[in-house]
């Protein structure tokens, strides 16, 4: 039980880091797509948003403690931020963004196995949902970029 809630912990922290890099994007996005990506960028922020407190809650639900510092969910993301200096093209935003959800799922699937191993169905069924909602994601943003 101790890995699983470790694992669900770890899914909070890469959410609380992502849903501040997609802010990033969301604001410094620049091109003639800015108005579809500003737009895309602030749906995911949003999905990401209330996943994050999904799992929190999932966390709390099952007897364990979820981060709640920023210094936490830096310390445990599977993904990483980093400050905007230059201009990043949006092409390269929408490719960052779909290697932060390939972590993301990454997490989900080890929170998949762990949960099938505690013999517990709802936090599995939380995490293929997110998984399978990110997977749709990826392949729209991999379609843009084609
Ligand atoms: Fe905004």
């Amino acid at each position: 039980m101790k890995q699983l809630h470790d694992q669900l912990n770890k899914i909070v922290a890469t959410q609380g880091v992502l849903f501040t890099k997609l802010h990033q994007h969301h604001w410094y996005v620049k091109g003639p797509n800015f108005f579809t990506l500003h737009e895309k960028f602030e749906e995911l922020y949003d999905e990401v948003n209330a996943q994050f407190d999904e799992f929190a809650e999932r966390l709390l639900t099952i007897g364990g403690h979820p981060y709640s510092t920023l210094a936490e969910f830096i310390e445990h993301s599977s993904i990483k931020e980093a400050p905007y200096t230059d201009k990043v093209p949006a092409e390269e935003m929408v490719k960052t963004v779909l290697a932060d959800f390939e972590l993301a799922v990454k997490d989900l699937e080890k929170g998949i196995e762990l949960a099938g191993e505690a013999g517990d169905d709802d936090t599995e069924d939380l995490c293929i949902g997110y998984k399978t909602s990110l997977e749709k994601h990826m392949w729209m943003l991999q379609y843009y970029l084609d």
